[in-house]
């Protein structure tokens, strides 16, 4: 079917530039302009937004869902074949032939693509999930790293971590083999991300998050808000907004948006499915979302009610056979019925500030450099994955026969090699002869014993040689 031509330039923007893009078509929106969308993605455009949804690639073959999601949406997230363990398999061995299936295909239909995601205590392949400490560390950013660096200019926006807190009324961090590695995994693996890909906006994902009296939603909005306040690179939250009986949508989700939105980070809703998927329910999602000027897109979670996880709740907006159900109306009427956004320069929502204490004690970066001299003697070798202006080096420090309480190593890096980041050690220098010190979780080393730091760098590394200090 022949595209209307401003839709095709519109998917074909969204796609070429991202958030660019996005940001300008946004400028050109007028406050209270209805419009006319026929589908739900050329609707949200002419808002400034996207519209998406969770795309399988084992799907992409079947006629009937590809003519509605080519119909419908400017935006897709590959639902299960960019998690760890489809990227992955191997440590070291990447695969991305589904991702690819996915991503070639959004691309050839001027598509966005958001990408989930890159650290996540699910479906991590057994490799990863037998891991711990600073190997699993390491591995993690590795993964992150080569991950991002590979869809490099092709995905607009990284779910970076995914579901790292907690349900109930702990306000925790989740507990899984990530979170052991130390509290700063997070901010670790945006910064991983963030050299990785300095042109894809970074996001938080979680779900339970849309109820702004929650425990949950608060701790993430307090984790926000430290991270922005101690310049983590983070760009954007995901709301999951899986919404059923257990989790129902609330009046206060859009204070919950707007609240986020204030701390100066995007907020997107992505994994949108509502059990039964009543209509006016899916149109307050929709209004909510127009409401907020960084609300600036919506995903689905599936096409067809068939397509769902969830498939026994029929919480998508086409049915099995693709028609549409009330509930598309609804998006679509609300989509374009919608145009309350108010320019950027819009004051701060006037939300009540949150009822939780900021942090007291936000956990620091990296420890001060105060680490005492190491008390015995140690061995490193250095590895080295080098692509064109850029590696990752993996250091394994290997105590001798006495017992590490702490360690140190240098490096020599060649002329215009520099290091942008590294995990696991504390680092001084960034070129020429760089010194790396023990965190406290890697600090203590039996004899023979060996832990594994890692950095990355751009230019060429060559073969480098690790010294302990
Ligand atoms: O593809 C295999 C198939 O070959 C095999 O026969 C079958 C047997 O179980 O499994 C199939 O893989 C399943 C895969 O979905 C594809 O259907 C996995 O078992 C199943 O675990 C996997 O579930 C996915 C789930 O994440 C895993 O955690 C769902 O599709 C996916 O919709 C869901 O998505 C998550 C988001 O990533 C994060 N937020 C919550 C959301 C819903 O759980």
């Amino acid at each position: 079917m022949r595209k209307p031509k401003w839709r095709a330039a519109t998917k074909a923007a969204l796609a070429l530039t991202g958030a660019g893009a996005l940001a300008a078509s946004m400028a050109m929106i007028l406050p209270g302009t209805a419009s006319a969308g026929t589908t739900l993605g050329a609707s949200a455009a002419e808002k400034g937004r996207y519209f998406g949804t969770a795309v399988a690639a084992n799907r992409l073959s079947d006629g009937a869902y590809t003519t509605i999601l080519n119909r419908e949406f400017n935006s897709v997230t590959p639902e299960n074949e960019m998690k760890i363990d489809a990227t992955e398999p191997q440590q070291g061995q990447f695969n991305f032939t589904n991702a690819d299936r996915i991503v070639n295909h959004a691309r050839s239909q001027g598509m966005s693509v958001r990408g989930h995601t890159l650290a996540w205590h699910q479906q991590q392949p057994g490799w990863m999930s037998s891991m711990s400490g600073s190997a699993l560390r390491q591995a993690m950013l590795n993964h992150v790293t080569q991950v991002a660096t590979y869809y490099r200019g092709k995905v607009v926006a990284w779910d970076v971590v995914n579901e790292a807190f907690a349900d109930g009324n702990s306000g925790a961090r989740r507990d899984s083999n990530l979170q052991r590695t130390g509290n700063d995994w997070i901010e670790a693996a945006f910064r991983a991300a963030r050299a990785a890909d300095p042109g894809a906006k970074l996001c938080y994902n979680d779900y339970n998050t849309d109820n702004w009296t929650w425990a949950k939603t608060q701790a993430v909005y307090n984790m926000v808000r430290d991270f922005k306040s101690r310049g983590v690179p983070i760009d954007c939250v995901g709301f999951q907004s899986h919404f059923n009986n257990d989790s129902p949508y609330v009046s206060n989700y859009r204070t919950t948006l707007s609240s986020f939105a204030a701390l100066g980070v995007d907020v997107q809703i992505t994994e949108l499915d509502i059990q039964n998927a009543p209509a006016n329910t899916y149109r307050a999602v929709v209004e909510d979302c127009l409401a907020v000027p960084r609300c600036n897109g919506i995903t689905v979670w599936g096409i067809r009610d068939s397509d769902s996880w969830r498939s026994e709740q029929s919480p998508l907006l086409f049915t099995s056979g693709g028609a549409k159900k009330a509930a598309y109306d609804a998006v679509l009427a609300a989509l374009n019925a919608g145009g309350t956004t108010p320019p950027p320069t819009t004051p701060p929502p006037t939300t009540p500030p949150p009822t939780t204490p900021p942090p007291t004690t936000p956990p620091p970066t990296t420890p001060p450099p105060t680490t005492p001299p190491p008390t015995g003697s140690c061995t490193a070798t250095v590895s080295v994955n080098q692509w064109q202006g850029g590696f990752v080096a993996n250091v394994r420090v290997t105590a001798g026969s006495s017992a590490l309480n702490s360690w140190a190593t240098t490096i020599t890096l060649p002329s215009g090699a520099a290091v942008t980041n590294a995990w696991s050690a504390n680092r001084s220098g960034n070129s020429g002869t760089v010194r790396f010190t023990n965190v406290d979780y890697n600090s203590q080393v039996g004899a023979g014993q060996t832990i594994e730091f890692g950095f990355q760098g751009t230019g060429t590394a060559g073969n480098l040689s690790a010294t302990c200090a």
